[in-house]
């Protein structure tokens, strides 16, 4: 595990230094209106829909899907382990770690443990490289999430997926590594029991955690990296020394998006389980002020930051800050995407004017993977890949 830690100090340490450099975002720009439906040189294309079945045993639910995705589940492991490479610098400590993180994966919590073990022989990979891949996500994400009521209190929800940070700059394009080979990999997931959907999301094939998704009628999820040095990591420390109370963040989104049955339970599981890291959690439910921003600590919510329509609060915008705080200056998502919903006012909210929002520089940068929207009383999602040719902000 040392090379997570050079990893994440590395990222810590530039954050830093970026912090005091630079002052304003060159990139910034008038809110988009005319995205939607989505054209135009930041559209990557859409993505493709597969069944998860959970009434099969857990190794067998994920076989197709990774088989239709095998190439490119491949190229990332294989960038993950590259990158190490870079950081560590020996092939038999990557060979060592590999075994650590197998036996990782079988310290994991069913159903997760055998699901991850069976994407691993369904692509007949190391079962090390599918676990660093699983827990790859809790680390480098940064994301921008809304949840937001129209005049009618109609709730919609909507985010983009941040992701590739520090992991690697291709200089001749300009682009993220990690970001450009996981877009291949976004898909859209419809799970279900007994032939019925139980929740959709949209997800990355063979990371079995979810970052998003939608229970028709009663809520919809999303969570995004919180990056606190009280707590940072210890917990996966602890739980490599063995003590294993606490949850893998999006393991619980998952196992809430399958197993809570209303958003007051869904609230209550996000604000109250003991966590292993710290995280924000964006809930949305089906009726008016029923959507919140929950910032966690590893064992308490520190904040919930509810929809108050009545007092002209009729969105939340979560970047990867505390709500009370206010953003990095070099990484101010939170204005922008204020300032364009403000802009687009309350009585113009739609899937289609989100999709603007989250269009607009810096909101869409170049870590932007993937942009989704979520309507809860249809339960219906929606994910398009995105792109952000230069000039873009780089986060
Ligand atoms: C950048 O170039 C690499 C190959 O050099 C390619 O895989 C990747 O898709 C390119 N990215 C973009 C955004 O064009
Ligand atoms: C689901 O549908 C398929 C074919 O439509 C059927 O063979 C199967 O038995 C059904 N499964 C359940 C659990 O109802
Ligand atoms: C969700 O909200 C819609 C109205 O926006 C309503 O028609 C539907 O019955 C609600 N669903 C549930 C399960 O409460
Ligand atoms: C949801 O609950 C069922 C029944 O208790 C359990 O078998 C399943 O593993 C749970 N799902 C997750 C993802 O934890
Ligand atoms: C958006 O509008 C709200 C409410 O009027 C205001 O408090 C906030 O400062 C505005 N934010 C931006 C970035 O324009």
């Amino acid at each position: 595990m040392r090379a997570w830690v050079l990893v994440a100090a590395a990222a810590a340490a530039a954050l830093l230094t970026v912090a005091v450099v630079r002052a304003r975002d060159p990139y910034a720009e008038e809110c988009k209106i005319h995205e939607y439906p989505p054209t135009g040189p930041t559209y990557k294309g859409t993505v493709s829909n597969y069944i998860i079945n959970l009434d099969l045993p857990p190794s067998q639910r994920w076989v197709q899907v990774v088989h239709a995705k095998k190439t490119e589940l491949l190229i990332v492991m294989k960038t993950i382990k590259d990158i190490f490479y870079t950081f560590v610098h020996s092939r038999k400590l990557i060979a060592s770690m590999e075994s650590k993180l197998a036996w990782l994966g079988s310290t994991l919590p069913y159903p997760f443990n055998e699901e991850i073990k069976g994407i691993a022989s369904a692509v007949e990979a190391p079962l090390g490289d599918v676990v660093a891949f699983n827990i790859f996500y809790e680390i480098f994400t940064v994301c921008t999430s809304i949840v937001t009521e129209d005049t009618s209190g109609k709730l919609y929800h909507a985010r983009n997926l941040d992701f590739g940070l520090f992991l690697g700059w291709d200089i001749q394009n300009s682009s993220w590594i990690t970001t450009g080979k996981l877009k291949p990999l976004m898909v859209s997931l419809d799970f279900q029991k007994n032939n019925k959907t139980v929740f959709k999301s949209s997800n990355f094939a063979g990371y079995v955690g979810m970052i998003s998704g939608v229970k028709q009628g009663i809520f919809t999820l999303t969570m995004n990296e919180r990056f606190s040095i009280d707590g940072g990591y210890i917990g996966v420390f602890e739980w490599l020394l063995g003590q294993r109370d606490g949850w893998w963040m999006s393991f619980l989104t998952r196992t809430v998006l399958e197993n809570s049955t209303s958003y007051e339970d869904a609230k209550d599981k996000l604000a109250n389980t003991k966590l292993l890291a710290p995280a924000y959690f964006i809930l949305g439910g089906n009726k008016s002020n029923e959507g919140c921003i929950i910032t966690r600590s590893r064992t308490a919510a520190l904040n919930i930051k509810n929809l108050d329509t009545k007092n002209g609060i009729w969105y939340v915008v979560e970047t990867n800050y505390d709500p009370w705080k206010p953003p990095l200056v070099i990484d101010d998502r939170r204005h922008p995407a204020m300032n364009c919903l403000n802009h687009t006012k309350q009585e113009k909210i739609s899937l289609g004017t989100l999709y603007n929002v989250l269009s607009t520089k810096p909101v869409l940068n170049k870590l932007t993977v993937s942009t989704t929207l979520l309507e809860v009383s249809e339960g219906h999602i929606e994910t398009y890949l995105r792109d952000c040719p230069d000039p873009c902000s780089p986060w």
